[in-house]
């Protein structure tokens, strides 16, 4: 059962874009209550009218009601008074300052973290599948391959290293295959010995280095393909970029979805919301137009159910995902590539409607940083 504890835990993944901070931090959580399975939470917007309001809102009611026993989720916003909206302008601008953001992922991307219980599910399949689908559609994406001993994204997105740092800024440069941004430990080890190196590093020292090191840039939509379970990777990850969100990837297999409840289960204990389910294998048609179950039915709607979370795509078992992977061209990008680039399509699609880009002109912010302004000016003429 959530406690008010838990409920501001969850609140610290809600971003206020563009001030650049949460909004645990920012001081713009009034009030948390919780009685009987309904949270009640207040939020004090800089001001009241605002397009910033409906994505601050639906982000907190996605974190709270994926927590445990909470099912309804009540959201009261009111507006800053004057000398709330000073105090919290004061704190935008020494979190700008101190560079209180911890990681090099902009506070305005979205953070797709794909994950399954094992190993062999299409993780990686629907990361890039997902990512150049994205890309397509006109986002800015970036790929992170958290996969830091298993990984495959390299192959899957045709892409070869080593990366290079930035001479100035000493920053990692993402490689670039399909206008999508890469990086991966296969395109940073170039024998076996570096490799052995990276060996002695702890895994979640690797996706650390990979969050903050990186230029990542102004991104829409990051997709990190998680390696397999619920490890070391998946709870830094939760700590370090609470923005993150989950996509669980199951087979249609009950014993796959009961893995897949597992991952499901750390997510919610480290804070990390679920976006939805993909159900990945589904229903083979062969030429013939014959439909064959060859890994059962059900799966993916069963944990979607299980988890209260939407099913967003089911991509069949298609010879052309192979294929795509193994030529370093995701299937997704042929507009002639059948069931699964047509089944990939539309999950993106309905991730954007799940988890829709932040808004790129906000307007909260830039008000409230000007009646800042004013009452400053102000002041200096009266004073
Ligand atoms: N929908 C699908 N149809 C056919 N083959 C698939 C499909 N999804 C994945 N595969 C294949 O299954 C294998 C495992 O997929 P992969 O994405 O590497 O899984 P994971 O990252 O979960 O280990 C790969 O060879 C991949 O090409
Ligand atoms: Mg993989």
């Amino acid at each position: 059962m959530a406690t008010r504890e838990d409920i501001y835990r969850a609140l610290e993944g809600v971003n206020d874009p563009e001030l650049g901070g949460n909004i645990v931090d920012l001081g713009m959580v009034s009030s948390v209550e919780v009685e009987d399975g309904v949270a009640t939470i207040g939020i004090a917007l800089t001001i009241a009218e605002c397009p910033m309001r409906t994505q601050i809102e639906g982000d907190t009611r996605r974190r709270v009601a994926a927590l445990e026993g909470i099912d309804e989720v009540v959201i009261e916003t009111t507006a800053m008074t004057k000398a709330q909206r000073a105090e919290l302008m004061g704190k935008a601008r020494r979190w700008a300052r101190d560079k209180a953001q911890p990681t090099q992922v902009a506070p305005t991307t979205r953070v797709v973290a794909v994950a399954s219980g094992k190993g062999g599910v299409g993780k990686s399949s629907v990361s890039v599948n997902l990512a150049l689908s994205l890309a397509r559609s006109g986002f800015r994406v970036g790929v992170l391959d958290a996969d830091i001993w298993g990984f495959s994204i390299p192959r899957m997105l045709g892409v070869r290293g080593p990366l290079t740092a930035d001479d100035e800024t000493r920053l990692i440069q993402p490689a670039h295959a399909h206008g999508i941004s890469v990086v991966s430990t296969g395109l940073i080890i170039e024998s076996e010995e570096t490799a052995l190196m990276w060996r002695g590093l702890m895994l979640s020292k690797a996706l650390e280095q990979f969050l903050n090191q990186v230029q990542w840039g102004e991104l829409d939509y990051l997709v990190i393909d998680l390696p397999p379970g619920t490890g070391d990777v998946q709870m830094a990850l939760a700590r370090m970029l609470p923005q993150a969100e989950m996509l669980v990837v199951t087979t249609p297999q009950k014993a796959a979805q009961k893995v897949a409840v597992r991952v499901a289960d750390m997510a919610r204990r480290s804070h990390m919301p679920v976006i939805g389910v993909v159900e990945n294998m589904s229903s083979f048609t062969c030429e013939h137009g014959e439909t064959y179950d060859l890994f059962g039915v059900g799966g993916g709607d069963e944990l979607a159910a299980d988890l209260s979370v939407p099913l967003l795509g089911r991509i069949p078992l298609d010879p052309s995902v192979v294929e795509g992977g193994d030529q370093g061209r995701p299937v997704v990008g042929n507009s002639d590539g059948g069931p699964a680039a047509l089944a990939f399509r539309q999950l993106s699609e309905r991730l954007v409607e799940a988890m829709p880009p932040a808004a790129a002109e906000t307007c909260t912010g830039r008000i409230a940083k000007l009646v800042a302004r004013m009452d400053e000016d102000l002041q200096a003429v009266n004073g």
